[in-house]
C-alpha cells in the first residue's frame, strides 16, 4: 500500500515536470517568433530600398559583409523555418517557393504578413569615420578604374626674417627652394650652365638626371624690380604641396646677374600670377593643375606668420580655402580681380588713424615682396601723419620710439585694419645705428600689398571666379 502510494506520487511529480518542461518551450519558440518578427520588421525598414538592389549577386556579397552575425542569424532562421514549416505543412507549394528565395537571400512574403530575410545585418552602434569615408572612396575608384589622387594639398612656408617667404618644390625629382610670387607668372631655376654666382650657390636643375625631361629650348629673360634673369624653357614633371603636375614649362637659367639672388634663401621663383604676364607665355603651374584635373577647385591661398625666422612661416595651400589653421572661424571678404595679369583688384579707401590718405585705387597682392608701395600722392600724406622724415630714395625714417597709428585698407566695404607698431620696420644704417621706416615705401602707379599684409590677413586667390579673399589670422604677428 505504502509502495504504491510512492508510485503513485512518484508518477505525479514526472507528469508536472513534464507539462512544466512542455509548457516552458512552448514559451521560448514564442519568445523566440516574437524577436524575430520584431528583428525582421527593423532590418526590413532599414534595408527597404537596398532590398530592391540586393537581388542576386549582390545579395551574396551581403552575405560576407554580414559574417559576423552568421550564428545568431542561423539560429533564428532555424527557428523560423521551423515555425513556418508546422504552419505552412499544406502550402508545400508556397513553401519550396519561399526556400528558394531564402537561399538566394531576398525577401519573400510570408503568408499573411510581409517579413523580410535580408542577408546584412545592420549594425546600429557603427559610426563612421573620416577614414572610412577615405577608404569608401578608394574602393570606389578602384572599382571603376579612376585614379584617386590628392586634390588638394599644402605645403609650409619657412620664413627668413619676416623677408623672404619659402617652400620646397620638386622638378624631375629634382628639390627646390622656392619663392612663391603672385606678382609674376613663371617658374625658374638655376640651369646647368650658368656661371653667374647667384647659380653657383644653389641647387641646379640637370636635364641629364631626369628621365621625364623634354627639351624646349625657346629663350626666357624675366625682369624683376630688384634684378634680372636668363634662360631657355624646358618641360618635365613639377611637384609642390604633394600635388603633380605633368609637363610644367619653366625656365632654366644661363645668367642671374648682380648679387641680388646671390644672398637669396631660394633656388628659384614659383610665380603664381596669370598667364597674360608669363614671358613666352607659359602655362602657369595653377593653371595646369586646374586642367591636369590635380586639383579640382581652381584656387590656391597663401598664410603668412611672422615672428622672424622660422620653418613653420605659415602656408601655402592648393586647391582648398581651408585656412582655418590660421584664420579659425574669421570669414573671407572677396573683392573681383580688376585685370587679368597681377593679383589686381579696387581698393576703395586707405585710412592712417582713421585719416582717408587715398583711394579708390587699383592695388595688387604680392607674395614676392614684404613691403607695401603707395603713389606720390598717398604717400606724402601717410609719411606727413607719422612725421618721419623722407629719403631721396624713397623711404621715410623715424626713431623706433615713435607712436605710429593703425591703417585700414577697405577692400569691398570691408576695412583690413594693421596694427601701427607692425607698419614700421627696424633697420640698420651703414654706420651700425638702428633706426625704424615706415613700412610703406613710394613706388608710383598701383598700391603693392606685400608680405606685411598677408601676414595679418590670408589671401584667396581663386582663378575659377577671378577673385581675391581676405580673412583676418587669429594670431598676433
Ligand atoms: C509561460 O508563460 C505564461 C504566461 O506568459 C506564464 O504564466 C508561465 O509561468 C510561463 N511558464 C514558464 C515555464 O516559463
Ligand atoms: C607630356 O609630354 C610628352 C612629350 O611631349 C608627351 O608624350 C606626353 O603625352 C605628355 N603628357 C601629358 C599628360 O600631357
Ligand atoms: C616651348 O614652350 C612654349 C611655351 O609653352 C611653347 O609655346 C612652345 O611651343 C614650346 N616650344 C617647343 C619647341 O616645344
Amino acid at each position: 500500500m505504502r509502495v504504491s502510494v510512492l508510485v503513485l506520487c512518484a508518477l505525479i511529480c514526472l507528469f508536472v515536470v513534464l507539462a512544466e518542461a512542455r509548457q516552458r518551450r512552448e514559451n521560448q519558440t514564442g519568445a523566440r517568433s516574437l524577436e524575430r518578427r520584431h528583428g525582421n520588421r527593423i532590418r526590413e525598414n532599414v534595408g527597404h530600398q537596398e532590398n530592391v538592389a540586393r537581388r542576386g549577386n549582390v545579395g551574396r556579397r551581403g552575405n560576407r559583409l554580414a559574417a559576423r552575425g552568421k550564428n545568431s542569424r542561423r539560429r533564428r532562421q532555424n527557428a523560423a523555418r521551423k515555425n513556418r514549416k508546422r504552419r505552412n505543412l499544406a502550402k508545400k507549394k508556397n513553401h519550396r517557393t519561399k526556400a528558394k528565395s531564402r537561399r538566394e537571400g531576398t525577401s519573400t512574403a510570408s503568408s499573411g504578413s510581409s517579413y523580410a530575410v535580408l542577408p546584412l545585418d545592420f549594425d546600429q552602434n557603427y559610426m563612421r569615420t573620416t577614414d572610412s569615408i577615405q577608404f569608401e572612396r578608394v574602393f570606389l575608384a578602384h572599382r571603376y578604374g579612376l585614379s584617386f589622387a590628392a586634390t588638394t594639398g599644402r605645403t609650409a612656408l619657412a620664413n627668413t626674417g619676416n623677408m623672404q617667404y619659402t617652400c620646397k618644390g620638386f622638378i624631375g625629382g629634382q628639390k627646390f627652394i622656392f619663392l612663391p610670387d603672385t606678382g609674376s607668372s613663371n617658374i625658374w631655376v638655376p640651369g646647368p650652365h650658368c656661371e653667374s654666382k647667384a647659380c653657383k650657390v644653389h641647387n641646379r636643375y640637370h636635364p641629364g638626371k631626369s628621365s621625364t625631361y623634354v627639351k624646349n629650348g625657346t629663350a626666357f629673360a624675366i625682369d624683376y624690380e630688384s634684378g634680372s634673369v636668363e634662360g631657355v624653357l624646358a618641360m618635365d614633371n613639377m611637384k609642390v604641396a604633394g600635388l603633380t603636375v605633368t609637363n610644367q614649362t619653366f625656365a632654366m637659367t644661363t645668367k642671374e646677374p648682380g648679387s641680388v639672388f646671390v644672398k637669396s634663401k631660394f633656388d628659384g621663383i614659383l610665380g603664381l600670377g596669370y598667364q597674360s604676364i608669363s614671358v613666352d607665355n607659359v602655362k602657369t603651374l595653377v593653371q595646369n593643375m586646374c586642367s591636369e584635373d590635380v586639383i579640382t577647385t581652381c584656387v590656391f591661398a597663401i598664410c603668412m606668420r611672422g615672428g622672424g625666422s622660422s620653418s613653420r612661416g605659415g602656408a601655402l595651400i592648393f586647391g582648398s580655402t581651408d585656412t582655418s589653421a590660421y584664420t579659425g572661424s574669421h570669414s573671407y571678404t572677396y573683392t573681383p580681380v580688376t585685370k587679368q595679369g597681377y593679383w589686381q583688384f579696387k581698393l576703395q579707401g586707405i585710412y592712417v588713424g582713421g585719416t582717408k590718405v587715398g583711394g579708390p585705387i587699383q592695388a595688387i597682392v604680392d607674395s614676392g615682396t614684404s613691403l607695401i608701395t603707395a603713389p606720390p600722392r598717398i604717400y606724402k600724406k601717410i609719411n606727413q601723419i607719422l612725421g618721419c622724415t623722407e629719403t631721396s630714395s624713397g623711404e621715410c625714417w623715424m626713431e623706433c620710439s615713435k607712436a605710429v597709428p593703425y591703417y585700414e585698407f577697405e577692400v569691398a566695404g570691408v576695412k583690413l585694419r594693421l596694427p601701427g607698431h607692425k607698419m614700421m620696420m627696424r633697420v640698420k644704417t651703414k654706420k651700425g645705428r638702428t633706426i625704424c621706416l615706415s613700412a610703406v615705401t613710394l613706388l608710383d602707379g598701383p598700391v603693392i600689398l606685400g608680405d606685411s599684409l598677408i601676414r595679418h590677413y590670408c589671401v584667396i586667390f581663386d582663378l575659377a571666379k577671378n577673385r581675391i579673399g581676405f580673412a583676418a589670422t587669429t594670431y598676433s604677428n
